[in-house]
């Protein structure tokens, strides 16, 4: 397998996000995001760990493009931190915040590197949640007046916008399951958000194509391929019903399809917070979408959920060869799978993998970072991506998350997903074996095979 195999337009990159590496937290003018306060509560973040400094990206981002460089990887995604640019999420502007940035994009293009930016990768202005966050209507507004700001700022230098991250994430889990910022739980705060998140992609992807020229504006999905724990009935239905929560809630309302609601009935509750005209809103031709994947999930049916009436059964109680840190089963095809599954939608934009990685315990030794298990896992991934765009699917791209270790959310520093290792009390860089590898495969395959 070599990068020519993918052909030349294939891009290539690696993703990264402003609140699990810039640390300056609290300085240069910047206000506090949700994750700020929630990542200052007690036992919210495993060893209750801080992102105050996180990689210090802020003041070394030359030092980590150089990297990038090195490695020969043609394309940056990376998110801005809107509490840095408005601190109270509206009104006040602070341009410190707005400079770094304008900074960062002016290095990356001037080292020949294409930034590729997220507009919320989640790590909302504590202000605004003080007002409810996404579960306050308003959020269109404010994430309108912060996005015109941007975009009318590096809009003329950038050409890759993507507006949400993940939105089933922050939305389950900071809004449902309460394990990620704000710690909010339930329907009555997962609805709202959701509905609000569905709309978001659309009102913003529609202000940033009116702003700007040329540029090729997207939104990011995670998605798991589903498996049922067996081929009973009642597990293939379960299945059925993780797949509509997990891999489709977002994606369908964008391709006009409305929620998925006949495959999982709960799903009708958000309707109760759509306004007239809403579903004409809620569509969007986006000019690529990302998909971010990492593993599958095996579905079993369990009558003490409720509503979605199933369970993921965990990989460590599968038995399965390899986990990663994160718990996550180490299965490449997922990557092939789901790739089919959004390509087979009628009418799917381009497809780009925005985020594919894994997070394995490395350690430094003589200055090398040996993470061989890291390789194997990214040439499995890629392998399965080669795959589904040989069979002619809508595959655009390839980046790995992510370029340096960094705060892995609620799992604090200890999952380890960087191509570069960093030590967090020096803030040394040790570029890993992988990173070594990624930059010789996309120079000229010498690991060809
Ligand atoms: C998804 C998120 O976008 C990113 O922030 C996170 O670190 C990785 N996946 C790994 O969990």
């Amino acid at each position: 397998m070599v990068r020519s195999d993918f052909g030349h337009d294939f891009q290539w990159g690696v993703s990264s996000a402003a609140f699990q590496t810039e640390g300056v937290c609290d300085a240069d003018g910047k206000g506090p995001s949700i994750w700020d306060t929630f990542a200052g509560k007690k036992g919210k973040i495993k060893y209750n760990h801080r992102a105050h400094t996180a990689c210090d990206f802020y003041n070394r981002y030359q030092t980590d493009i150089a990297l990038i460089k090195e490695m020969h990887i043609p394309n940056f995604r990376f998110s801005l931190s809107w509490p840095r640019i408005l601190p109270e999420g509206t009104g006040r502007f602070n341009a410190q915040g707005m400079d770094f940035y304008e900074r960062l994009v002016d290095h990356c293009l001037a080292q020949g590197i294409t930034p590729w930016i997220t507009l919320y990768h989640w790590d909302l202005p504590q202000a605004l949640q003080d007002k409810g966050g996404w579960t306050n209507r308003d959020v269109l507004g404010w994430l309108e007046a912060y996005a015109e700001r941007v975009v009318r700022r590096l809009g003329d230098r950038v050409r890759h916008w993507m507006v949400l991250n993940e939105p089933a994430v922050f939305t389950g889990a900071g809004y449902f399951f309460g394990v990620h910022a704000p710690g909010l739980t339930g329907l009555r705060n997962f609805f709202p958000a959701a509905h609000h998140a569905a709309l978001a992609m659309g009102h913003i992807g529609r202000l940033l194509r009116a702003e700007t020229k040329n540029a090729r504006i997207g939104s990011t999905f995670s998605c798991s391929s589903i498996h049922a724990a067996s081929s009973r009935r009642r597990d293939v239905d379960a299945a059925k019903r993780a797949d509509a929560l997990i891999n489709r809630l977002f994606i369908e309302p964008i391709l006009g399809m409305g929620y998925p609601t006949a495959d999982l009935k709960a799903l009708a509750g958000i309707e109760r917070y759509m306004m007239a005209g809403d579903e004409t809103q809620l569509p969007f031709d986006f000019d690529f979408i990302g998909i971010q994947n990492y593993t599958r999930e095996v579905i079993r049916h369990s009558y003490f959920v409720p509503y979605l009436q199933a369970r993921l059964v965990p990989a460590k109680k599968r038995h399965v060869p390899l986990v990663t840190e994160m718990g996550w089963e180490v299965y490449p095809e997922a990557i092939y799978e789901m790739i089919k599954q959004f390509n087979a939608y009628p009418n799917i934009p381009d497809i780009y993998i925005t985020e594919n990685g894994a997070a394995f315990a490395d350690v430094v030794e003589g200055g090398a970072v040996h993470d061989r298990l890291r390789i194997q896992y990214l040439k499995d991934h890629l392998a399965q991506v080669l795959r589904a765009k040989r069979e002619g699917l809508n595959i655009h791209g390839y980046f790995i998350w992510t370029l340096t270790d960094n705060f892995e959310w609620a799992e604090g520093y200890h999952p380890r997903f960087g191509l570069v290792h960093v030590d967090f009390e020096t803030q040394q860089r040790t570029m890993k074996d992988s990173g070594k590898w990624y930059g010789s495969f996309l120079a000229n395959s010498i690991f060809a095979e």
